[in-house]
């Protein structure tokens, strides 16, 4: 018991700092700390300003120069610790005339993605492998169930522009493209688990900086 009670007494006082959320208004995350399962602690109250608040890092277009002419920037809780323990988050995705169509998922999230600018074709597959997407303009949004596989396809000939907003401050993102083709996964696995030839496969590992 002596052993493990400063190990107790040191998971529960992280427990209940990076839980200060719930019983309290808010728990921008100290980064200096560690991360615990469900957030990180708090900086001191006292030590908070509106600037805490407040996050400027989406004002400028991401580089879609890259194999998915698409960039994503994000306000999670990395770049914007105020989100902690608030269940919300926000992305600006820039999507060059083409891209954006890799098929992804979010496995911590519901989306919702609002058209600011451009035209995009978006949509996802539900558990029952049906097909739900359609063309989107200036100022619709499609909401995405959470982890479903969804893609946002620039489906017009100018770069669109969308925010993107998660029910999570860490909504997660696994690209299928990425999992299948960016790694060291052996192409003859590769092959074996998707049915793709080897040649197409050698080819998207080329693309997408894959080895093996
Ligand atoms: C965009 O990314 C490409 C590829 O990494 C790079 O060559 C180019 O310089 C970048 N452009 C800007 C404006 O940063």
């Amino acid at each position: 018991m002596r052993m493990i009670s400063p190990i107790i007494f040191t998971v529960s006082l992280l427990l209940s700092s990076a839980c200060h959320a719930a019983v309290q208004e808010f728990c921008v995350a100290d980064l200096t700390a560690p991360e615990s399962p469900v957030g990180y602690s708090c900086k001191k109250p006292e030590t908070l300003t509106v600037n805490d608040f407040v996050y400027s890092g989406l004002g400028v277009a991401g580089n879609t120069s890259n194999p998915l002419k698409a960039a994503v920037t994000l306000a999670t809780v990395p770049e914007f610790p105020a989100l902690n323990g608030l269940g919300i988050s926000l992305a600006r995705v820039d999507v060059a005339a083409g891209g954006g169509g890799a098929i992804h998922t979010h496995p911590r999230a519901t989306e919702i993605v609002h058209v600011v600018s451009g035209e995009i074709t978006a949509g996802f597959i539900s558990g029952a492998n049906k097909v739900y997407y359609k063309t989107l303009n200036k100022g619709d949004i499609i909401v995405i169930p959470q982890g479903l596989l969804h893609f946002q396809l620039n489906s017009g000939r100018i770069p669109a522009k969308l925010y993107v907003s998660f029910s999570s401050a860490s909504p997660g993102l696994q690209i299928l493209d990425n999992a299948l083709f960016a790694n060291n996964l052996p192409t003859e696995l590769v092959a074996a688990t998707t049915f793709l030839d080897i040649a197409q496969i050698k080819k998207l590992k080329g693309a997408f900086g894959g080895i093996g």
